[in-house]
């Protein structure tokens, strides 16, 4: 059944009609999206492992340090002598028994055309990998906040966990990885956050190094800005991305971070070389949606990408959901969610309320912890904050038990 018709249904079963809800022509959205990464767009779906419940952790130090004191001076990048990850398959091919080639099916003639084919392919094709050993970042956290649609409230929720997460004794670095550099926002930085945000990781291209623009915010929170960057900077750093799939990886290992500190990536939305490079070092996923028929269509399309970039990695612990600005008295919002309650179960880290707090904290330059701490947004965000921050370490915990 496909996502649309199955939305249908839906509407169907609550006595609506679905083509009232403009959301639902969303996917064209998404289908320009695709278009814009065709990578990503032939990726197969597959559902995400559940995860089970896990208990809430106690967090004491108050504002811990967020770079490891004594550097080790370990390069991240091998030696070019040190054997590429491709290497061992290879040569575990060569050992395997010998298999008879199937020689009547095809002639030689056309066989040697296909070869010559293949061969000037792969000279215009091939890109230029740099072969290197995956760095280990098993002593950090990483979390990556991301959604499908634009404007579901990554970025606040990103910060959100990020300040929570910090007053609970973690250093946490938010590193922003949407082209909007929109997360310094919701830092509750109040004087000229765009100053602050100027330089950012968009720069680290050549020598430049990411910890050049980490920079403090008055919760205690790091932040790293996307940076302000021209069309053609911010294209020169798209290329690098897509040129280097472990270039996140080998930048945060090159950070030097303390033990145990966490860094929440903010991403924009839908299939990107961001997503790409966010996916494959986060150790949990935090998948952002509104209660809402747009927002709902677009969970297989999440579900995909998660697969595509997170399949085969031990320290990818899974997806985990928020459904932000739930509005109780809407009865399509109230439904929606218990749906998707229903489908996701203990996949659900939390619900955030409609509350206007929270966009009243941003365009005050305040974290909503700050602007309204006894509100329910700012209690949804501390209950998600201690779920997440529950799953990465109860599952660190198991994993050492082991
Ligand atoms: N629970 C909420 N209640 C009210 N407003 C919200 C809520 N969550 C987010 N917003 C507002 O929605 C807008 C989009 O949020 P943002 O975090 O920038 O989304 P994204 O990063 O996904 O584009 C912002 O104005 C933000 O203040
Ligand atoms: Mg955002």
């Amino acid at each position: 059944m496909s996502t649309s018709s199955d939305i249908s249904s839906l509407f169907k079963l609550f006595g609506g009609r679905s083509a009232n809800y403009q959301e639902i022509s969303q996917e064209d959205e998404k289908q320009s999206s695709m278009e814009r990464w065709p990578g990503v767009a032939k990726v197969e779906l597959s559902g995400v492992a559940a995860e089970p419940a896990v208990l809430t952790p106690s967090g004491a130090a108050v504002r811990p340090a967020l770079f490891a004191a004594v550097a080790p001076v370990s390069p991240a990048i091998a030696p070019e002598s040190a054997p590429s990850p491709e290497a061992v398959p290879q040569a575990k091919a060569v050992a395997a028994p010998y298999a008879a080639p199937d020689w009547a099916s095809e002639s030689l003639h056309s066989l040697l055309g296909k070869l010559a084919q293949e061969d000037r392919r792969e000279v215009v094709n091939a890109p230029v990998r740099v072969t290197r050993p995956r760095p280990n970042l098993a002593n950090i956290k990483i979390i990556a906040v991301i959604s499908a649609k634009g404007g579901v409230g990554k970025s606040t929720l990103a910060a959100g966990l990020s300040a929570v997460m910090q007053r609970q004794g973690r250093a946490v670095l938010a590193l922003d990885l949407d082209p909007q550099s929109a997360l310094i926002n919701h830092l509750g930085v109040a004087i000229d956050p765009m100053q602050v945000a100027a330089e950012g990781i968009a720069h680290c291209v050549a020598d430049a190094q990411m910890r050049d623009f980490c920079q403090p915010t008055p919760s205690g929170v790091f932040v790293l800005p996307y940076g302000l960057v021209d069309e053609g900077q911010r294209r020169t750093f798209e290329r690098q991305l897509e040129d280097e799939p472990d270039w996140l990886a080998q930048q945060l290992s090159e950070l030097q971070l303390a033990d145990g500190s966490v860094v929440v990536l903010d991403t924009p939305p839908g299939p990107s070389a961001y997503l790409q490079q966010a996916l494959s070092v986060a150790n949990v996923a935090v998948v952002v949606s509104l209660a809402d028929a747009a927002s709902y269509a677009t969970l297989p399309m999440i579900d995909r990408l998660l697969s595509t970039y997170t399949a085969d990695r031990a320290d990818f612990y899974g997806a985990t959901y928020v459904i932000n600005q739930v509005d109780q008295s809407r009865k399509l919002s109230k439904d929606i969610t218990q749906i998707m309650r229903g489908i996701l179960g203990s996949r659900v880290a939390g619900i955030i309320h409609r509350d206007q707090s929270i966009a009243e904290a941003l365009a005050y330059n305040q974290s909503v912890l700050d602007y309204d701490p006894s509100g329910q947004g700012c209690h949804d965000l501390q209950a998600i904050a201690l779920n997440v921050l529950a799953k990465l370490f109860a599952t660190q915990r198991s994993e050492q038990l082991a």
